[in-house]
């Protein structure tokens, strides 16, 4: 046997693996596919979720959870607050000055720090005392200056997980999510263990509100800008808050005034529809998860799980041909593939993919790369994020029906709106935050894209999404103080 004939059957063999890369990418781009006929099924079928979220206790896959926030900050606010935000990589703490008008709204102090992993699966006393301490730390560094009239501190404790609330200041946890699992914390009265843990440690701090980080987002939003009428979260999770009439509020009939309105968080990263483009990836990826059939929206959105998805995708092609080398049991480890990295080699512009080349170096890949696979590594990110983009457009269209402005004419499908009634001619803002929005051009570019594409070019015109930097942390602290004012 020839050298030469060594080589061609080389040859052939290694066009044959390439051919199955190239069907693996295929089938999965055909399986993430959201033309706009279909992101507006997502659209009718989030609207009508929330309906049914709204009608009973357990109505849909949508919480749709009362927050017991009626009235949001005007800018009228003064003094001193801080905010305490547990997020779902990062914590932070804030201190902001008011001085009773817009412009006079001063951020102090912002300290962040990843979230130390043990903490996720330990125990609330550990969990809350870590917490207490962090908070001394920091109210140690200003001295007695903040509190040299022996005034309490002021704290809103910004929880990024989903609380059952019985006020503005308290409520229990309902479940853990993105990867948080200390059990026995579920159904305890969060602003209760924080308060506890602030008093053990002698400290003059009170716990004033309890707040969802989509809560806080829209507080800071209407702050700048009272069009705001909508929150969204795309950060390791992803979630959506939004001013509803209490009278639509049907669950809760009898309990609130019927006039008025209030914030109300949906935890839609539990939305379900079956029209969501959802592939064998996604549900492996469900299958292995800390907590699967939940979340299912989230896990095709949100930051956490972005960087799994590609992962698994390159996992599958790597067991079917040998594209990236002998060591791709690298991508056996769950979790490996982070969703900073994918946005770091979505958006390289080196024109030989080099950020692609180290990225994949550093997870453990020895071989080196070629060119045409890096490329293949970039359109997977692609079709990932593209997908999330566009569902998370959706889901903000979705939002914008129920509450009749989307142009449609009427207040969404059964919210007693008149139709003809034009709410569109409603300037609309919808205030964003989360380090995946913020961090990632590619994601944020495919939603506000879709975003036009699903309400048309006139309507969106009066759509505003606006960035809300720390937005969570500040709203969460003028909320409070717009409870003391
Ligand atoms: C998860 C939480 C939700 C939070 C969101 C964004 O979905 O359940 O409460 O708002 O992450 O952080």
């Amino acid at each position: 046997c020839s050298v030469a004939a060594v080589m061609v059957r080389r040859r052939v063999k290694s066009r044959r693996r390439w051919r199955t890369v190239v069907e693996i990418l295929k089938e999965f781009e055909e399986g993430c596919d959201t033309p706009v006929g279909r992101l507006r099924q997502v659209v009718d079928a989030m609207a009508v979720e929330m309906h049914a979220g709204l009608a009973s206790q357990g109505g849909s896959k949508l919480k749709m959870l009362l927050t017991y926030v009626h009235d949001l900050p005007n800018g009228t606010e003064k003094g001193t607050y801080y905010a305490l935000h547990l997020g779902g990589t990062y914590f932070r703490i804030l201190r902001v000055h008011l001085g009773g008008e817009r412009s006079y709204l001063d951020v102090q102090d912002v300290e962040r720090h990843p979230i130390p992993s043990h903490l996720m699966n330990s125990t609330s006393e550990v969990l809350f005392n870590f917490l207490a301490f962090s908070l001394e730390r920091f109210t140690q560094k200003e001295g007695n200056e903040s509190n040299s009239q022996g005034v309490k501190r002021e704290l809103a404790f910004t929880f990024s997980f989903p609380v059952k609330h019985t006020s503005i200041s308290s409520g229990v946890l309902i479940k853990w999510t993105k990867g948080f699992e200390i059990s026995e914390m579920v159904g305890k009265d969060i602003a209760e263990c924080l308060q506890g843990a602030l008093n053990r440690r002698g400290l003059d701090i009170h716990v004033a509100a309890l707040v969802n980080d989509t809560v806080g987002a829209l507080s800071l939003g209407y702050y700048h800008d009272p069009d705001t009428v909508v929150a969204v979260v795309f950060g390791t999770g992803s979630n959506a808050c939004y001013l509803e009439r209490t009278d639509a509020i049907i669950k809760c009939q009898g309990l609130l005034t019927t006039s008025g309105s209030m914030v109300v968080n949906m935890e839609w990263g539990n939305f379900w529809s079956s029209h969501l483009p959802r592939t064998a990836y996604d549900m492996d990826l469900d299958a292995e998860s800390s907590n699967p059939n939940d979340m299912g929206f989230e896990k095709m959105i949100a930051g956490l799980y972005l960087g799994d998805i590609v992962r698994r995708v390159i996992l599958r092609m790597s067991q079917e041909s040998v594209i990236f080398g002998p060591s791709s049991s690298v991508f056996s480890e769950p979790y490996v593939l982070r969703t900073n990295s994918v946005s770091a080699m979505h958006e390289d512009d080196t024109p030989e993919l080099q950020e692609v080349a180290r990225i994949l170096k550093d997870l453990g890949v020895s071989s080196d790369v070629p060119l045409k696979v890096r490329k293949l590594v970039v359109k997977i990110c692609d079709v990932v994020t593209r997908r999330a983009g566009r569902l998370a457009a959706a889901g903000i269209a979705g939002i914008l029906k129920k509450v009749g402005r989307d142009g449609g004419g009427g207040g969404g499908i059964t919210s007693g709106r008149s139709r003809g009634e034009n709410q569109m001619q409603k300037r609309t803002v919808v205030a964003v935050e989360g380090g995946l929005y913020m961090n990632y051009t590619m994601f944020r570019e495919y939603m506000e894209e879709a975003l036009v594409e699903i309400l048309g070019e006139e309507v969106s015109q009066y759509v505003v999404v606006k960035a809300m930097e720390d937005g969570s942390s500040i709203g969460s602290a003028l909320l409070v103080a717009s409870l003391q004012s």
